[in-house]
């Protein structure tokens, strides 16, 4: 279910209102980050009166040490640190500039998407140990996202983030699928960080940017958040057996597809980063399967070639549906149809594959290893 909010003013009138070539790029960056193409990251609202009743008595020991590290706050002084830049290294590769930016846009808006889901829940629930949790999310989040914006501002864009919250279309989730969502977009996002990270410390001279130089830090937060959720999870079995089972297959299917078409939309960017993009995403489900089995009781087989020549079905089909985009008339409609049917076909055809049962160990917690 979508929600669109209360909107206090046209994003279109925003753009209007500004004289500057600054004030333009702004306003239309933030517009981009408002549109809600369907592989673009989302905002979410849920059912917070559900969300009252977690008990984490369950798990008390592992949650009480998870929520030390989180007041001990290691990272306060990491996204305060200031870096020089100069925005022409960029200018003579505009196609690298494009795809960089449109990067920084979609984390942006996925790090501020979390920001605001943390502070509503925060906002709404009573239960104080889940409140907590939430706030201390929150204020990683925001960081996050200004230290983005930061990088933003040194190329002359910024996205406005009031503007976003007050005026993106909000997704309703129940609050089982928010933990399946979340979690795998926390430890997804680990995943990716880390990866990025590890390959340009082998290979600084690919590093064109020095905001990959704080990726260290960050994916760890983003590991200690998918923590929360495992937790939470790992509190109430029943989230984790019986039919459950089916929405974790799907949303790991979502959000591994979601990745692999979007990433293999930035060509230039993984070979700046002198990379393969394929393999890079491979090595990203690698991380993410492992980590995954703390609390999910089955994995995808990301190995099976089924899987794999479904995953560039998808992407096809992706490309083929963007190469529609801006035609119209009965051909391009009916094409466009294809593709849209195309897509749900081979996502169904690959929800179908076998999965590999996983026995969740335990001990919930895991440090980051990678
Ligand atoms: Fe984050
Ligand atoms: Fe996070």
């Amino acid at each position: 279910m979508r929600v669109r909010r209360q909107m206090s003013k046209t994003v279109s009138g925003d753009v209007m209102n500004q004289s500057s070539d600054q004030g333009a790029a702004l306003n239309l960056t933030t517009q981009q980050a408002l549109e809600s193409q369907p592989l673009a990251p989302r905002f979410y609202c849920t059912d917070y009166k559900a969300m009252e009743k977690i008990d984490i008595e369950p798990v008390r020991a592992e949650w009480d040490l998870m929520m030390r590290d989180f007041e001990l706050d290691k990272n306060r002084g990491h996204f305060k640190q200031n870096y020089e830049y100069d925005p022409s290294i960029l200018e003579s590769d505009p196609e690298l500039k494009a795809e960089f930016l449109d990067l920084l846009v979609s984390s942006i808006t996925a790090e501020y998407s979390g920001c605001v889901l943390y502070q509503e829940i925060e906002k709404n629930v009573s239960n104080p140990e889940v409140a907590k949790l939430m706030r201390y999310m929150a204020r990683d989040e925001s960081r996050h996202a200004g230290f983005i914006n930061k990088a933003l501002n040194k190329l002359g864009v910024a996205v406005d983030l009031g503007v976003l919250k007050r005026e993106k279309e909000y997704t309703f989730f129940k609050p089982k699928y928010i933990y399946y969502a979340t979690y795998l977009s926390e430890k997804i996002g680990y995943a990716r960080y880390i990866t990025i990270y590890r390959h340009l410390e082998r290979h600084p001279e690919k590093r064109f940017h020095p905001i990959f130089k704080w990726f260290l830090e960050w994916c760890n937060d983003e590991f200690a958040h998918g923590e929360g959720f495992a937790l939470i999870m790992r509190s109430d079995p029943s989230l984790l057996s019986g039919f459950n089972k089916l929405w974790i297959r799907f949303f790991l299917l979502a959000v591994y597809s979601t990745m692999y078409v979007r990433d293999h939309s930035r060509p230039k960017l993984y070979e700046a980063f002198g990379m393969d993009v394929t393999e890079f995403d491979y090595t990203v489900f690698d991380i993410t399967t492992e980590i995954s089995k703390q609390v999910f009781p089955l994995t995808l087989n990301t190995d099976d070639p089924r899987f794999r020549a479904g995953l560039e079905r998808m992407r096809e089909l992706q490309e083929a549906r963007e190469a529609l985009e801006g035609q119209r008339g009965p051909v391009a409609a009916v094409k466009k149809l294809g593709c849209v049917i195309g897509s749900g076909m081979t996502f169904a055809r690959l929800f179908l594959l076998p999965t590999i049962p996983n026995t969740i160990p335990d001990q919930v917690r895991m440090q980051p290893a990678w």
